[in-house]
Order: C-alpha cells, then sequence, then structure tokens
C-alpha cells in the first residue's frame, strides 16, 4: 500500500502530527510548500493543516483545488487547533466535490495536546482502513 503525507504549518504542530503519522506510515512528510505535487499514485493520501482566525490557510486550500484525483486511491484528513474542525470539514467537502474518495474519519490533535498524541498519530499512519 503506498501513501504519502502532505500537509500545511505555520507554527509546528501540524508539522509534528504529520511526522508522527508519516513515521507509522512508513514514509516522509512533506510540506506543501517543499514539493507540492504528487509525482506518482498513492493509495492513501494524508493531508492536514490548521485554522488560522476559523479558516485554513490559503496556501492549503489552492493545494486541495490543485489535486490531481487520479493520482490518489483516497484522502484520510488531519488537523490540529484550538476547537475548530473546520479545517477538515472544509476539505472533506472541497476534496468531495473535486471527485476525491475522502475518509469519514479524519484524526485530530489540540493544540495543547500535540505531544500526548503522537503515539495516536503513529498507529493512525500505520493502519490502512478503518478495521485495520
Ligand atoms: C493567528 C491564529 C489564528 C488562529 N485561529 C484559530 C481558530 O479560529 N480556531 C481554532 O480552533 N484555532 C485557531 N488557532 C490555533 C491554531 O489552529 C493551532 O495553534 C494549530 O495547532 C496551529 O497549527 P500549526 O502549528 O501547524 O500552524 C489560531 C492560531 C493562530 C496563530
Amino acid at each position: 500500500m503506498k501513501k504519502a503525507v502532505r500537509y500545511f504549518s505555520k507554527l509546528g504542530n501540524t508539522r509534528t502530527i504529520a511526522e508522527a503519522i508519516a513515521e507509522g506510515a512508513g514514509v516522509t512528510a512533506v510540506s506543501i510548500t517543499d514539493a507540492p505535487q504528487l509525482t506518482e499514485y498513492v493509495d492513501i493520501l494524508y493531508l492536514g493543516g490548521a485554522p488560522y482566525a476559523n479558516i485554513m490557510a490559503p496556501e492549503l486550500k489552492t493545494y486541495a483545488e490543485n489535486l490531481d484525483a487520479s493520482k490518489v486511491g483516497k484522502v484520510v484528513l488531519f488537523t490540529t487547533s484550538n476547537w475548530s474542525k473546520r479545517t477538515v470539514l472544509s476539505l472533506k467537502k472541497l476534496l468531495r466535490k473535486k471527485g476525491f474518495t475522502v475518509e469519514d474519519e479524519y484524526f485530530y490533535a489540540h493544540m495543547l495536546h500535540i505531544q500526548g498524541r503522537i503515539d495516536a498519530a503513529h498507529a493512525f499512519g500505520k493502519r490502512n482502513g478503518l478495521n485495520n
């Protein structure tokens, strides 16, 4: 099963979670600001970001808008925030509209409990679907 992890992080919280998911998945987490495009097909694309003043970063929105659905089996989302789940909910809507399969379940870590969520993020990256 081929996987990739892409994220946008201003302050480092989402990057920390992305790196833990990537370690579980056996890949390297890549910031969308470094190497945005997927060069080959992946079965699972983990995609994450955070809200800033109640909306996701424009960089992440643009990235999602330009993603190529033919290169992705399904998208699995993750986010960090103070309270809002808006980033994943907006991404889910945007990507489904573009024809992507997006898993309903997503990974959430509160910004004050990032370190305490590392093991769970690692396990989240390891699994291939809802039941394994
Ligand atoms: C300018 C700014 C605005 C934020 N606005 C929100 C918000 O509207 N809702 C929320 O739940 N968290 C908000 N947060 C908290 C961030 O989403 C949270 O710290 C997140 O973990 C940051 O991710 P990052 O470290 O990957 O950049 C805000 C943080 C900053 C710095």
